[in-house]
């Protein structure tokens, strides 16, 4: 640290530390710059450094650079492109990280005329070192506190490593699985993202984001990019007034009041203007209406994008657009460094705009306290394995965001079962545990679903495992091998699914179907007529309708996580019992996408609009899901037949585990508005709660309607429409209909 910064930073701390002497200290004090000293506001402090910036410094700070591989014993070899005066770095990738990062900061700090911190951001989204299940498979354990410990062992985990911000959670609304990055979601409802997406902030800030163990969060990506037409990625989005303010922000808007600090902007071109440049979403609506006041960064080359997206004429315009729409920081394309002096000068861009932009930047950096503390202190977890508590943890979410779609009674596995045969490609797979973004998980580390069955199991029981073919690909050499290993088998576990990179980004699909030759191992094995479970390990449902017919037991695994290998197993030999919910509706076959459980009445009803080639209804429903027991759930009573703006309708179900065992039974709380103004979901959910059931024991789950918070609908415009009329309450399989008067 050189003299300078060890004067000021020691002072600084001094004033901050309020040491004895107070006269020496106001003296020192009043030596340093207004920016540098920790009791003066934020405010005071932005406006004193902002004003000692040049305009290549600003533009600098509205800068974020890719790392790769850096050296951190030689930043020398990358001095231009890693400038330390950049305002933003992204890491995650080497284990050198911890090095990289102090390397990187130091030479900000104590490098530069200013010595202005850069931030660390990574993109820690299931997870750092220990991986957590996906966040769809997350939602579907329909516990907010899940996620929010979830979030907060990632960031424990990502600090240690030196990272203050991370690019996540997402909250993208979605209803394709053909998008890869359905995996990134919390599922299909927005009430339930918006309340996934609370628990996530919540989880990854804590109480200060910059304290030891937390990390700024970012609001991904806002907004409408899960609408990208045809399930392809980086394309546009045509979403009309009331499904964007019904579906797609009030996630966003949600995170937005939860304090998240940052909001990342889209790939995607809304309505024909691209979200990256996007004034009315992230100037009008974000800040304007929802009083957004942290930054906003763009997805990686997102405004060099706007160029080929046929928006800007040219990387000038681009960069123009973007910052005059809300973008703040440049992720990659450094057209923000490049044009920012030209379109400064030319008065395209006033220097108030860039000085906006540079003041939140400087006041994100100052409320994580990285002007007191810039570089990352040593802990425990630096470069160290997961924990067994952090690895205990994740094995918890896995096992309860996973999810029974079907069971014959094949489940669970019965003690009379001595001879297994554990089958495809999936069954000694590790990185497919652990799906895409897994960070610094190590597939070395992860248990796969064999090893984790095989430790398990009762003395006498044995596990033969044979893969029987290739994850993609046509490699079938080994199927009938599997029919073999079937044949002889009290149980057949078939372990299908797909590749980690399948899913996630730039991983979209033309068909949900089963990767490579899945199918016909599948069809194989069911003949060979043994008690089959399929275990299916994807980041998206697939389509499975030609294999529920013909086998007892369908569990879908997701991609789990580091532990998600015992979670599977314990499942299967029921030393727990599924509890999952699916948080997506799972399609029969790809050509029936979209479907979900907002779907609004077609015109006509019966099997006039359906496919003519299949069922209408999907293969499970949203919601879905099968445990060890038995529920019964009562009448659906309401305190009274009407309610009106301003008060409130109380709501219960009884529900009766009817089971032999303790279980889960989670209740979704749906309103439907069957004569509206503007028509609505057929479905909307508006409340979620789940519990533990002992066998034999009722619980009455309530809730309270508040019509302006659960009844309203957004018009065009996102402005409440509450209107008199039947509302039909459903719940556990049960209807009631009441009115709101006017
Ligand atoms: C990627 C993704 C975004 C991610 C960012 C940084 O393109 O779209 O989700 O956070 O770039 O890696």
């Amino acid at each position: 640290m050189s003299v300078r910064s060890v004067a000021s930073s020691s002072v600084a701390s001094a004033v901050a530390g309020r040491l004895a002497g107070g006269a020496v200290l106001s003296a020192m004090a009043a030596a340093l710059p207004p920016y540098r000293r920790a009791d003066l506001s934020v405010d005071a402090r932005v406006a004193d450094l902002l004003g000692r910036m040049t305009l290549a410094e600003k533009l600098d700070q509205l800068h974020q650079s890719g790392v790769g591989d850096a050296n951190p014993h030689n930043l020398a070899a990358r001095a231009d492109e890693l400038r330390p005066t950049y305002g933003a770095f992204i890491v995650g990738g080497p284990a050198t990280l911890f090095a990289l990062r102090e390397a990187l900061q130091r030479r900000a700090v104590e490098g530069t005329r200013l010595g202005i911190p850069a931030l660390f951001a990574a993109d820690v989204i299931h997870g750092y070192r220990t991986i957590a299940p996906l966040p769809l498979a997350q939602a579907c354990a329909w516990d907010p506190a899940l996620v929010r410990a979830g979030a907060r062992l990632a960031a424990a985990e990502a600090r240690a490593q030196g990272i203050d911000w991370t690019f996540a959670p997402m909250v993208d609304h979605c209803v394709d699985p053909r998008w890869g990055r359905i995996a990134e979601t919390f599922g299909e409802a927005p009430h339930a993202a918006s309340v996934f997406a609370v628990a996530a902030v919540e989880g990854f800030q804590g109480d200060a984001p910059g304290a030891p163990g937390s990390v700024a969060a970012c609001l991904k990506h806002y907004a409408g990019y899960g609408a990208s037409e045809g399930g392809r990625d980086y394309t546009y989005t045509e979403i009309a007034g009331p499904t964007l303010w019904r579906d797609h922000l009030p996630p966003f808007a949600a995170g937005v009041r939860a304090g998240a600090c940052t909001v990342m902007s889209a790939f995607n071109d809304l309505n024909g203007v691209p979200t990256s440049a996007h004034h009315f979403l992230l100037t009008e609506v974000l800040r304007a209406q929802w009083g957004f006041g942290g930054v906003v960064v763009s997805d990686w080359n997102a405004v060099l994008q706007l160029v080929r997206q046929g928006h800007a004429a040219d990387e000038a315009d681009a960069a123009a657009r973007a910052l005059l729409a809300g973008v703040d920081l440049d992720m990659a394309d450094g057209l923000y460094r490049a044009h920012g002096a030209a379109l400064v000068a030319s008065g395209r861009v006033p220097l108030a705009a860039v000085d906006a932009a540079v003041a939140r930047m400087l006041r994100l950096k100052f409320e994580l306290g990285l002007f007191e503390q810039p570089y990352a202190g040593r802990t425990p977890l630096t470069g160290a394995a997961p924990t067994p508590e952090a690895l205990a943890q994740v094995e918890e979410m896995a096992a309860r965001a996973m999810v029974l779609l079907q069971n014959d009674g094949v489940l669970p596995l019965a003690p009379t079962v001595r001879r297994i045969a554990l089958l495809g490609p999936l069954a000694e797979h590790r990185a497919a545990l652990l799906g895409s973004w897994a960070q610094q998980g190590r597939p070395e580390e992860t248990e796969t679903i064999a090893e984790a069955l095989r430790a398990r199991l009762p003395a006498g029981t044995t596990l033969e495992a044979v893969a029987g073919c290739s994850v993609a690909g046509d490699e079938i050499g080994g199927i009938a091998a599997a029919v073999a290993a079937a044949r002889v088998a009290d149980a057949v576990v078939l372990c299908l699914g797909e590749e980690p990179w399948m899913s996630g980004e730039n991983a979209s699909r033309s068909s949900l179907r089963l990767p490579g030759r899945q199918e016909e191992l599948a069809l194989a094995v069911a003949v060979a007529g043994r008690p089959t479970v399929v275990v299916l390990v994807t980041g998206r449902p697939v389509e499975i309708q030609m294999l529920v017919p013909r086998v007892g037991a369908v569990l879908a695994a997701w991609q789990g996580g580091t532990r998600a290998g015992a979670a599977v197993a314990d499942l299967l030999l029921g030393r727990r019992a599924p509890e999952g919910r699916l948080a997506v509706t799972w399609p029969r076959a790809t050509g029936q996408v979209p479907i979900h459980h907002q779907l609004r009445p077609r015109a006509r009803a019966g099997r006039e609009g359906a496919y003519q080639d299949l069922e209408d209804s999907p293969l499970f429903e949203f919601g879905h899901g099968l445990g060890y027991t038995t529920f019964a759930h009562g009448e659906l009573r309401l305190a009274q037949p009407t309610v009106r703006a301003g008060e409130t309708l109380a709501a219960e179900l009884a529900v009766t585990n009817t089971g032999a065992r303790a279980g889960v039974e989670t209740i979704f709380w749906f309103v439907r508005d069957p004569a509206a103004s503007l028509t609505q979901p057929g479905r909307r959910l508006r409340h979620f709660e789940r519990a533990v059931l002992a066998p034999g024991e009722t619980r009455v789950f309530r809730w309270e309607i508040s019509p302006e918070r659960d009844l309203a609908f957004p018009d065009a415009d996102g402005r409440p429409v509450l209107e008199p009329g039947e509302i039909v309450l459903l719940a556990g399989g049960r209807s009631a209909s009441f009115q709101v008067q006017p």
